[in-house]
């Protein structure tokens, strides 16, 4: 366990962060990092929308859709944070999008088709809209139809990077899209892989889960290289044929406390603080865990251990390696990358789609490989094994299935440990610097609902959003 006396790092005892009060862009530093982690000696009762809203921080860039899916005439129905938009293009290269309910009798427009470059067609009665949502033809009204120029549908900006198509469903100015992008993948040196899924659960539980330490307990069959007899693809066979032989090596037994080693006005990235391995002694068990193995007879590898979750040597982002960090609106990272090519930083970007469910945008980012041979390994290494092993077989069976859809609650009070010191920073510090609360004066359904602008009031949202302002998340 951490002494406070003694700790070390990010707001370390001199006070000064690690960075010497400077984020990686130049801004001073917030210094709440010593704030959360005596928080989070005390078992925190910071709930989960205290300050966070339940339907996402909405003055961001999130992305949509991938651009090849819209096509020339079939536009694509996208449902996230609350909202149902569509995205067309018709034969023009930008991707537009709309509130999906047609401004003359609320039709879907996502029904429609793309007739013209740019626009689309309602399936109902053929009004016409252009990107910006402005009536431009009634096709079977008439050529000079007076509606031309007066019905006009709601429109929400858009742009793109990498073949993703991001949306800003802010109610104030948007920022240029690169101020929300992971710096990572802005980075011309880097290659990223993306996969999508809809995870049933509120997108917070993900953004949690990605930083609050879980892996050596939830995922400890994996930390075993076990299945089970019952679950034999489960075993890791490239733990037998690594040249490390880790299968033969002591796994995490316990972390020894957290610590924050980054924050900045957008981000905040953490380690463990004393890492044991094997097995533990816990006193009020009178019991050691995990149990001693037989085949694990080999040395502990600590660098090499823990350069598989990105904590050894400088990360992509520019900063020391982390092993978890999570950055606004709803990105987490759990490894932070190298310049070495084999080693890829894991970044999932949820974004919310109803109270109960979420998309999940997983981004694999690495240095991309300068040989064609190394291009093709990592293609390989992604395809076979990145993708089936982390993305499937760790986050959607062992990670989604403990806190999916009616087998977690969010409204009971909860009571945050030393595990969750970056859940804690998430909930309190970096929530309440969120553009939401910088420009608006609060977050749209959270405890603390904005004190400016009241734009949220016509979207169809609206209603879910009053019903989660009467949640306890409980400072008490
Ligand atoms: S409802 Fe869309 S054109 Fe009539
Ligand atoms: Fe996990």
């Amino acid at each position: 366990m951490v002494e406070l006396g003694t700790r070390t790092g990010a707001n370390g005892s001199n006070g000064t962060n690690a960075t010497n009060g400077r984020t990686i862009d130049g801004s001073p530093l917030a210094h709440d990092a010593e704030m959360a982690w005596r928080e989070a000696q005390g078992a925190s009762q910071i709930g989960p929308f205290d300050y966070v809203p339940p339907m996402g921080f909405r003055e961001y860039w999130y992305p949509a859709v991938f651009k090849k899916d819209v096509g020339t005439k079939k536009p694509v129905f996208v449902k996230m944070l609350g909202e149902d938009i569509v995205f067309f293009r018709g034969k023009a290269d930008k991707v537009y999008a709309l509130f999906d309910w047609c401004p003359h009798r609320s039709a879907r427009l996502s029904q429609g088709e793309s007739l013209f470059p740019g626009t689309i067609t309602c399936e109902y009665h053929g009004y016409t809209f252009n990107g910006e949502g402005e009536c431009v033809a009634g096709l079977i009204d008439s050529p000079n139809t007076p509606v031309v120029g007066k019905m006009k549908g709601r429109s929400y900006p858009t742009d793109e990077h990498d073949g993703v198509v991001y949306v800003w469903m802010g109610e104030t100015e948007p920022v240029p899209l690169a101020e929300d992008l992971p710096p990572e993948i802005v980075d011309s040196r880097n290659h990223s892989y993306k996969h999508v899924s809809e995870w049933d659960a509120n997108w917070t539980e993900p953004v949690n889960q990605g930083i609050d330490y879980h892996e050596a307990y939830l995922h400890r069959k994996t930390f075993n290289y076990m299945g089970g007899w019952t679950q034999p693809w489960k075993f890791k066979f490239h733990g037998l044929l690594s040249k490390e032989l880790p299968f033969f090596r002591p796994r995490v037994a316990n972390y020894g406390g957290i610590k924050i080693v980054h924050e900045d006005e957008k981000r905040v990235c953490s380690n463990p603080v004393n890492v044991a391995y094997g097995e533990d002694f816990h006193p009020g068990v009178n019991a050691s865990w995990p149990r001693k193995r037989w085949y694990m007879f080999l040395p502990k590898r600590v660098r090499k251990t823990f350069s598989l979750m990105g904590a050894d040597g400088a990360s992509l982002l520019g900063i020391p390696s982390f092993s978890h960090g999570v950055e606004l609106p709803s990105k987490i990272r759990t490894g932070s990358g190298s310049e070495k090519p084999a080693i890829s930083l894991h970044m999932r970007w949820m974004v919310p789609v109803t109270l109960e469910t979420c998309r999940v945008w997983t981004y694999t980012i690495g240095r991309e490989p300068k040989t064609i041979l190394g291009k093709a390994y990592k293609k390989l290494w992604y395809h076979l094994w990145r993708k089936p092993n982390t993305i499937t077989r760790i986050n959607e069976w062992e990670d989604l299935v403990t806190f999916q859809k009616d087998r977690l609650r969010y409204d009971l009070p909860q009571k945050l440990s030393t595990l969750d010191t970056v859940v804690i920073y998430f909930r309190r510090h970096l929530a309440q610097r969120s553009r939401d609360f910088q420009r608006l004066g609060g977050a749209y359904g959270s405890n603390h609902p904005p004190t400016k602008g009241a734009g949220l009031h016509q979207v169809a949202t609206a209603f879910e959003q009053r019903e989660m302002v009467g949640i306890e998340g409980g400072d008490c």
